[in-house]
This record gives structure tokens, sequence and C-alpha cells, in this order.
């Protein structure tokens, strides 16, 4: 993507326009299968991503596509209900753009939530785990090509990718709620297939608790541009020996959906305790 500043100047813009300079404080990313929590929100404006000025356009058909205005809790929100993988074809440039959006909007915390593979044979179907590292196997990055200095450093720091504060909060509410959370480190992959036996053996042995094909390059462009993150990963599917079968996508949805009051009431509550 040329331009890319010019690019995302202009659709922070149109937003602002759009949304008569509504400002919110915090943004959320909604994974597969999770869009529900936006029934939470009290709604102040709805844009599909096809009217945003340079914003990709979500292929996949389970993926709704619109960036929601509204309070959470009490809080201003930005929530992008669906996001842009790189298996749909989109550069890592692209499927990052959003996140500089967001960040250029004035959102000061992150929250980020996806569908994984459970790896840590500790782990159940429709598990919350928190992230609490990563470990980035996409072979594209998305801050290859010039940098934009203004917006962070070359050579970002990842020592600390996800906010170590907002991971105990996680976990007070977790005591006060029962989700029963995890924490663990996550890999991303580029999909769109899933992991052979050898590759699942593999990522174990690398370190990594959960698989997906989402997450890492968002976090690090946040990263990149000083914005505190937090994620969680639903765990959609059991890859270790002796849990290990087929999978097929509407089973990964549902367990998804089962998941969804327990990701609802975290996501609210850490909304709620900024
Ligand atoms: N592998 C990769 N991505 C995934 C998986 C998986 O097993 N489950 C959900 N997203």
């Amino acid at each position: 993507m040329n331009n890319l500043k010019e690019k995302v100047e202009e659709a922070v813009k149109f937003l602002q326009d759009k949304t008569n300079d509504y400002q919110p404080q915090f943004g959320i990313i909604l994974g597969t299968g999770l869009g529900g929590l936006v029934d939470d929100l009290e709604i102040a404006h709805t844009i599909s991503y096809e009217d945003i000025p340079h914003f990709p356009v979500s292929t996949v058909e389970f993926h709704s596509g619109k960036l929601i205005f509204g309070t959470l809790s009490g809080k201003k929100v930005v929530v992008m209900q669906g996001r842009f993988h790189y298996y749909e074809g989109y550069s890592m440039q692209e499927v990052t753009f959003p996140v500089r959006v967001l960040k250029l909007l004035g959102i000061e915390k992150l929250f980020v939530s996806n569908a994984a593979g459970g790896i840590n044979n500790g782990f159940e179907l429709s598990d919350l785990m928190v992230l609490d590292d990563h470990i980035n196997l996409c072979y594209e990055n998305p801050l290859t090509g010039p940098n934009v200095n203004e917006w962070g450093d070359r050579f970002p720091d990842m020592f600390e990718p996800y906010s170590q504060k907002l991971i105990e909060q996680a976990f007070k509410i977790n005591e006060e709620k029962g989700l029963d959370l995890r924490k663990g480190v996550y890999v991303s992959v580029p999909g769109p297939n899933l992991e052979t036996k050898a590759e699942y053996k593999f990522l174990g042995i690398i370190g990594a608790d959960a698989v997906g094909m989402s997450t890492v390059p968002e976090v690090i462009v946040a990263n990149q541009m000083k914005l505190p993150v937090f994620a969680v990963s639903v765990i959609t599917d059991l890859c270790y020996p002796g849990k290990l079968k087929p999978v097929n996508i509407d089973e990964i949805i549902a367990a998804a959906k089962a998941a969804e009051p327990k990701l609802r009431t975290l996501i609210g509550a850490m909304i709620g305790a900024q």
C-alpha cells in the first residue's frame, strides 16, 4: 500500500466527520464467532467497512465487517465487528490498517479476541486463554517497508507485547466472576489450512499454548504505536494427542459461540475497570 500515512489519515478524517468527532477511548477487535459482544453496546454509529476510504473489505461471510462506535460499561469504545486475515489475500499492511486508524482516532488501549486451537493439554473446548506472549510464524511482517517515524520506531521493542497491568486486571475479574481463565503463549500462522499432527507437536515444543491465524500482526502494529494491548483466545478445537481429530469450521464456530457469554463478561468488566 503506497502512501500509507495519507490513506490512514483520510480514513480517520472520514470517520471523525461521519461520527461528529465521537472520541472512543478504547478499541475492541472481535474475532471469528465472537461478534455477539456488540449486543452489550449502546450504539451511537455503525459504519460498514466498505464505506470507509481505503479500508479493506471483509470477504469471509461470517465476518460482518462493521465499525461500531458506542458505549460499553459506560465507556466510549469503537468495535471492529470482523477483522481482516492474511489468508483472505490481504497484505499484512492491509490486515493492520484498521489498528492504525483506531490509534489515530485516539484510542488509549486495544482489546483483541480470536478463535484458536488449543495445544496445551490442560485446555478444554471453549476455554478462554489470556495472551501473555506470542510467537510470530507469519512470513510477512506488517512493519515491512518505509517507516512512518512519527507513528513509531523502525525496530520496535517487544519486551511486553501484552500489557501486564491489563492481564492482572483480567485475573482479578476472573476471581470475582469465575471465568476459569487460562494464560499462555499464542502462535500465529498464516493459514488457511489447519495444522498437521507434526505441526501441532512442533508448535507445542517451541512453546505455544494456542495457535491461530490472526492477532499477532495487529499486536505488532499496536506495540509499534505504543498502544497497550489485551488479547484473549477462545479455544475452539483441541490439538494435542488424544483429543486431536479432523475439525470442521462449523464446530469451531459453535465452540466460539459457547464461550461468548464468558468473553462478554470479561471484556465488559475489563472496559468498566479502566
Ligand atoms: N489452527 C490454526 N488456527 C486456528 C485453529 C487451529 O487449530 N483453531 C482456530 N483457529
